[in-house]
Protein backbone atom coordinates (compact mmCIF):
# COMPACT_ATOMS: atom_id res chain seq x y z
CA UNK A 1 0.00 0.00 0.00
CA UNK A 2 2.90 2.32 0.81
CA UNK A 3 4.30 1.86 -2.53
CA UNK A 4 1.51 2.16 -4.29
CA UNK A 5 1.51 5.83 -2.59
CA UNK A 6 4.23 6.67 -2.62
CA UNK A 7 4.45 5.90 -6.68
CA UNK A 8 1.55 7.79 -7.44
CA UNK A 9 2.91 10.62 -5.53
CA UNK A 10 6.49 10.21 -7.58
CA UNK A 11 4.46 9.70 -10.98
CA UNK A 12 2.32 12.85 -9.90
CA UNK A 13 5.46 14.50 -9.25
CA UNK A 14 7.10 13.44 -12.65
CA UNK A 15 3.96 15.12 -14.18
CA UNK A 16 4.37 18.31 -12.39
CA UNK A 17 8.26 18.60 -13.53
CA UNK A 18 6.93 17.64 -16.86
CA UNK A 19 4.34 20.27 -17.45
CA UNK A 20 6.41 22.94 -15.57
CA UNK A 21 9.37 21.95 -18.02
CA UNK A 22 7.31 22.75 -21.14
CA UNK A 23 5.80 26.10 -20.26
CA UNK A 24 9.35 26.70 -18.18
CA UNK A 25 8.67 30.39 -18.47
CA UNK A 26 7.25 32.70 -15.83
CA UNK A 27 3.94 34.63 -17.13
CA UNK A 28 5.30 37.52 -18.10
CA UNK A 29 7.78 35.71 -20.19
CA UNK A 30 4.63 34.00 -21.85
CA UNK A 31 3.03 37.15 -22.62
CA UNK A 32 6.25 38.30 -24.04
CA UNK A 33 7.16 35.16 -26.16
CA UNK A 34 2.99 35.61 -27.88
CA UNK A 35 3.81 39.33 -28.35
CA UNK A 36 6.75 37.86 -30.00
CA UNK A 37 4.96 35.25 -32.36
CA UNK A 38 2.64 38.04 -33.51
CA UNK A 39 5.37 40.57 -33.86
CA UNK A 40 7.33 37.74 -36.14
CA UNK A 41 4.86 37.40 -38.43
CA UNK A 42 4.41 40.90 -39.00
CA UNK A 43 7.86 41.79 -39.54
CA UNK A 44 9.62 38.60 -40.55
CA UNK A 45 7.40 36.10 -41.59
CA UNK A 46 7.17 37.09 -45.39
CA UNK A 47 10.31 35.80 -45.28
CA UNK A 48 10.76 33.27 -43.07
CA UNK A 49 9.26 29.85 -40.53
CA UNK A 50 10.89 28.58 -37.17
CA UNK A 51 9.96 25.14 -38.90
CA UNK A 52 12.76 23.09 -39.50
CA UNK A 53 14.05 22.78 -43.34
CA UNK A 54 11.23 24.76 -44.72
CA UNK A 55 13.42 27.89 -46.14
CA UNK A 56 11.49 30.93 -47.99
CA UNK A 57 13.03 33.47 -49.21
CA UNK A 58 14.92 33.59 -46.15
CA UNK A 59 16.37 30.79 -44.42
CA UNK A 60 14.43 28.92 -41.56
CA UNK A 61 14.68 29.87 -37.89
CA UNK A 62 14.20 26.85 -36.05
CA UNK A 63 16.56 26.51 -33.51
CA UNK A 64 18.26 29.91 -34.58
CA UNK A 65 19.30 30.87 -31.15
CA UNK A 66 23.05 29.05 -30.72
CA UNK A 67 23.02 28.29 -34.44
CA UNK A 68 26.22 29.44 -36.46
CA UNK A 69 25.40 32.17 -39.26
CA UNK A 70 25.00 31.23 -42.54
CA UNK A 71 24.86 26.99 -41.54
CA UNK A 72 21.95 25.71 -43.39
CA UNK A 73 23.20 23.36 -45.87
CA UNK A 74 20.16 23.93 -47.82
CA UNK A 75 20.29 27.41 -48.50
CA UNK A 76 22.26 29.54 -50.49
CA UNK A 77 23.26 32.37 -48.37
CA UNK A 78 25.13 35.20 -49.61
CA UNK A 79 29.37 34.83 -48.85
CA UNK A 80 28.78 37.61 -46.37
CA UNK A 81 26.41 35.64 -44.12
CA UNK A 82 28.60 32.46 -44.69
CA UNK A 83 31.69 34.41 -43.62
CA UNK A 84 30.02 35.78 -41.16
CA UNK A 85 32.06 33.73 -38.17
CA UNK A 86 29.88 34.03 -35.23
CA UNK A 87 27.29 31.78 -33.43
CA UNK A 88 23.28 33.85 -33.21
CA UNK A 89 22.53 34.81 -29.67
CA UNK A 90 20.18 37.13 -28.31
CA UNK A 91 22.86 39.93 -28.79
CA UNK A 92 23.54 39.14 -32.19
CA UNK A 93 20.00 38.54 -33.48
CA UNK A 94 19.22 42.32 -31.29
CA UNK A 95 21.25 44.00 -33.35
CA UNK A 96 20.91 42.40 -36.91
CA UNK A 97 16.82 42.87 -36.57
CA UNK A 98 18.05 46.69 -35.56
CA UNK A 99 20.33 47.16 -38.34
CA UNK A 100 21.26 43.92 -40.59
CA UNK A 101 23.96 45.46 -42.00
CA UNK A 102 25.89 46.56 -39.16
CA UNK A 103 25.99 43.23 -37.99
CA UNK A 104 26.59 41.54 -41.77
CA UNK A 105 27.92 43.95 -43.96
CA UNK A 106 26.73 42.91 -47.55
CA UNK A 107 23.60 40.58 -45.62
CA UNK A 108 21.19 39.96 -48.54
CA UNK A 109 18.37 39.81 -46.29
CA UNK A 110 16.17 42.70 -48.30
CA UNK A 111 14.09 44.46 -48.35
CA UNK A 112 14.20 44.70 -44.99
CA UNK A 113 14.25 48.21 -43.17
CA UNK A 114 14.70 47.60 -39.65
CA UNK A 115 12.97 47.18 -36.60
CA UNK A 116 13.43 50.42 -34.56
CA UNK A 117 11.81 49.44 -31.17
CA UNK A 118 14.44 47.47 -28.31
CA UNK A 119 10.98 46.30 -26.69
CA UNK A 120 9.68 44.67 -30.04
CA UNK A 121 12.92 42.91 -30.77
CA UNK A 122 13.50 41.37 -27.24
CA UNK A 123 10.02 40.01 -27.97
CA UNK A 124 10.62 38.26 -30.55
CA UNK A 125 13.73 37.09 -29.28
CA UNK A 126 11.96 35.74 -26.33
CA UNK A 127 9.94 33.76 -29.27
CA UNK A 128 12.55 32.57 -31.06
CA UNK A 129 13.87 30.99 -27.89
CA UNK A 130 10.70 29.56 -26.78
CA UNK A 131 9.33 25.94 -27.20
CA UNK A 132 7.23 27.22 -30.22
CA UNK A 133 10.11 28.32 -32.49
CA UNK A 134 11.83 24.58 -31.67
CA UNK A 135 14.34 25.21 -29.18
C1 LIG B 1 12.41 40.44 -47.24
C2 LIG B 1 12.63 39.15 -46.64
C3 LIG B 1 13.12 39.09 -45.20
C4 LIG B 1 12.55 39.65 -44.07
C5 LIG B 1 11.31 40.53 -43.98
C6 LIG B 1 13.35 39.20 -42.95
N1 LIG B 1 14.38 38.41 -43.40
FE1 LIG B 1 15.82 37.52 -42.26
N2 LIG B 1 16.76 36.86 -43.94
C7 LIG B 1 16.31 37.04 -45.24
C8 LIG B 1 17.30 36.54 -46.17
C9 LIG B 1 17.18 36.56 -47.69
C10 LIG B 1 18.36 36.05 -45.37
C11 LIG B 1 19.70 35.48 -45.88
C12 LIG B 1 20.70 36.64 -45.90
C13 LIG B 1 22.07 36.32 -46.44
O1 LIG B 1 22.35 35.18 -46.84
O2 LIG B 1 22.88 37.28 -46.48
C14 LIG B 1 17.99 36.25 -43.98
C15 LIG B 1 18.76 35.87 -42.90
C16 LIG B 1 18.38 35.98 -41.58
C17 LIG B 1 19.10 35.45 -40.46
C18 LIG B 1 20.39 34.63 -40.52
C19 LIG B 1 20.00 33.15 -40.50
C20 LIG B 1 21.14 32.18 -40.53
O3 LIG B 1 20.89 31.01 -40.83
O4 LIG B 1 22.29 32.57 -40.23
C21 LIG B 1 18.41 35.79 -39.33
C22 LIG B 1 18.78 35.46 -37.91
C23 LIG B 1 17.25 36.52 -39.76
N3 LIG B 1 17.24 36.61 -41.12
C24 LIG B 1 16.28 37.01 -38.90
C25 LIG B 1 15.19 37.78 -39.31
C26 LIG B 1 14.21 38.32 -38.39
C27 LIG B 1 14.20 38.07 -36.89
C28 LIG B 1 13.34 39.05 -39.14
C29 LIG B 1 12.17 39.89 -38.66
C30 LIG B 1 12.47 40.88 -37.66
C31 LIG B 1 13.75 38.92 -40.54
N4 LIG B 1 14.87 38.14 -40.59
C32 LIG B 1 13.11 39.52 -41.63
C33 LIG B 1 15.12 37.62 -45.61
C34 LIG B 1 14.27 38.32 -44.77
Amino acid sequence: MRTLVRAAALSGMACLLLSSSASSQTPTQGADTAAGQLLFNNACRTCHTVKEGDNRQGPNLHRIVGRKAGSLPGYGYSSAMKEAGFAWDADKLDGFMANADAVVPGNTMKPYGGLASAEDRAKIIAYLQSGAAGQ
